[in-house]
């Protein structure tokens, strides 16, 4: 008898090669699918004969009754479902959908608890013969949906520009081995069907930005992150126009089958969050400022100024001067020098930088001749995608900037005495002021005495720029202490004082202050005279002795005056 079997099973399988042998195929169980939601069940016919498009039967074994075949639907015969099932077969709550000649596929779109059971897919013969396997068998689960979403309602309002951040919570308590996914999605104003996709975290923890999030995404401007086991969020860290209206997430629950499918048994959606964005004003304008004039040697800065523009936008800036481009600063604060300025900044004498988010300098610490002429700065509004790569959305130039050398103006120097008289008595401080006009500026000083009757000038004292003080041959210290002093009242003003004076004093003392410009080619300088009289104490006093009395004896008393007369009020008195 087990011989015969073999022969048996040997032939099958010759025929199966040559001619064929019906098989029926359905979807390899056990599946799980969630109460309410949709299921699909595959079952496919090969090695028939007969009629390319065969027909297809579908019951249900149910676990309180295994052995009995409750019929559910079939391609060929409306009256072939039980009365059970008859209701939901008619409203096409489920349904058989033909994919091919030879494949089918039973719908059920809601299921119910009661619908779990091993299922049965049969194909009635078209053969000549009966030969192989007319029906296959596959058990469905329905399990409860434990999945949830939910996200607080509410209504925000923000700025373009500002940053979001939105939580959704996710969770599952499905006994089976299930994944999640999460989406949040955006419904735009006046697109009540239609949600964009904004990102996703996938059922493999893949971030997956939508179509019109790519860019954002890859610049990090839009994130999806998990934290902890349920919470999503959402963050964007630069809001635009384009994101206003419903915002909501949606989760995914997702199966693996034993063909290693995996097909979503759950989805959730949580409650919107309406989202309201003011635009940002983007128009600017740009400004340049700076003086007009600047001395040699001295500071020159030129600002450029974005006003208007309600947000900070990133911002590129060139330098223009005399219409050709100087240095540039990008959005991330990187410098680009001429090669001229490159030097300059090494050395410390040129500096461009960022004050603030719309304030940007070109300080030149030691303005020269080359730098008279005409300064203007552009501004280009850029959104980066990646660092170093900027896309200009709009450029603005601020107008064209002249700036004039002011070159050392002639001063006009004066001369005077502290009290405001020319003639001291001999002993007396003898103070003499020499101050100039005009712009601030590095002055030196050197005052020359040429005494009375002679012509040939000596010289006193000097001051350099530094304020370092030179004492003339006459006038340096005897015992360490010397007669002269030369002091800076302020930038423009010198005083030189002799604490004593004598005769020899009296003459014409001139001042000379020099001006020296930034790179030392000139020596500019000015001088004033004045005319000073040391006059003597013996030529002032006048001493008479006298008495009231002419005649006096001897051993009297009698009054004796001594009468003194000085043109000079000061004097002391030593009797
Ligand atoms: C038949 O169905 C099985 C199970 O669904 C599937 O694996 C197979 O690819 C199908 N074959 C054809 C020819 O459709
Ligand atoms: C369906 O499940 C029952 C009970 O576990 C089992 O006896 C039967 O073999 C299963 N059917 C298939 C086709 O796997």
């Amino acid at each position: 008898m087990a011989y015969i079997l073999h022969v048996a099973s040997f032939l099958l399988f010759l025929t199966k090669l040559s001619i064929g042998q019906r098989e029926v195929t359905v979807q390899k169980g056990p599946l799980f699918r969630a109460k309410g939601y949709p299921v699909s069940i595959g079952c496919n016919v090969t090695g028939y004969q007969g009629p390319l498009e065969q027909d297809f039967q579908w019951s249900v074994y149910l676990p309180t009754a295994p052995t009995q075949e409750v019929q559910i639907v079939s391609t060929k015969d409306s009256t072939f479902s039980y009365a059970v099932y008859a209701q939901r077969v008619q409203s096409r709550e489920i349904y058989v959908e033909r994919v091919q000649g030879n494949s089918v596929l039973l719908h059920i779109s809601k299921l119910q608890m009661k619908d779990s059971g091993e299922y049965e897919c049969h194909t009635p013969n078209t053969d000549e013969k009966y030969y192989g396997s007319y029906s296959a068998k596959t058990n469905l689960t329905v399990i409860p949906d434990t999945l949830s979403a939910s996200m607080s309602s509410q209504t925000l309002s923000k700025e373009e520009g500002e940053p979001l951040e939105l939580t959704c919570e996710a969770s599952k308590a499905t006994a089976q081995h299930t994944h999640l996914s999460v989406t949040w999605y955006l419904m735009q104003d006046g697109e009540r069907s239609q949600a964009t996709k904004i990102i996703s975290l996938s059922k493999d923890f893949m971030l997956i930005p939508g179509p019109s999030y790519t860019e954002r995404f890859a610049a990090g401007d839009v994130q999806l992150a998990k934290l902890g086991v349920t919470t999503f969020r959402l963050s964007i860290r630069r809001l635009q126009p384009s994101d206003q209206g419903q915002l909501f997430c949606e989760a995914t629950e997702w199966i693996q089958d034993p063909d290693e499918t995996w097909t979503l048994i759950t989805k959730k959606q949580t409650d919107h969050t309406t989202l309201r964005i003011q635009p940002a004003v983007r128009d600017f304008q740009v400004n340049i400022t700076t003086e007009s004039t600047f001395i040699e040697g001295k500071p020159l800065e030129l600002v450029c100024l974005v006003v208007g523009s309600s947000r900070d936008p990133q911002l590129q800036v060139i330098w223009f001067f005399n219409d050709t481009e100087i240095a540039r600063i990008d959005a991330g604060g990187v410098l680009g020098l001429k090669k001229d300025y490159k030097e300059r900044t090494s050395q410390g004498q040129l500096q461009v930088s960022k004050l603030s988010p719309r304030a940007f300098s070109l300080k030149i610490f030691t303005a020269g001749p080359e730098d008279e002429g005409s300064y203007r700065c552009a501004v280009a509004e850029v959104a980066g995608a990646q660092v170093g790569s900027w896309q200009v959305l709009q450029t603005k130039q601020s107008p064209e900037s002249h700036v004039h050398l002011r070159k050392p103006a002639a001063r006009s120097v004066v001369v005077f005495t502290k009290n405001q008289q020319q003639v001291v008595w001999e002993g007396e401080a003898l103070t003499l002021l020499c101050k100039a006009d005009g712009a601030a500026g590095l002055l030196s000083v050197k005052w020359w005495h040429i005494p009375q009757e002679q012509t040939q000038p000596e010289f006193v004292a000097s001051m350099e720029q530094d304020g370092t003080v030179q004492l003339g041959a006459s006038h340096r210290e005897l015992n360490n202490h010397s007669n002269t002093r030369l002091e800076k009242m302020n930038w423009a003003t010198f005083q030189l004082e002799i604490t004593s004076t004598t005769v020899t004093d009296s003459g014409t003392y001139e001042c000379r202050v020099s001006e020296r410009t930034w790179n030392q080619a000139r020596d500019l300088s000015w001088t004033q005279k004045m005319l000073v009289t040391v006059k003597s104490l013996q030529s002032s006093l006048q001493v008479n002795l006298m008495s009231r009395q002419p005649q006096v004896k001897l051993t009297n008393t009698f009054d004796l005056s001594c009468i003194v007369r000085a043109g000079y009020s000061d004097l002391k008195r030593a009797s």
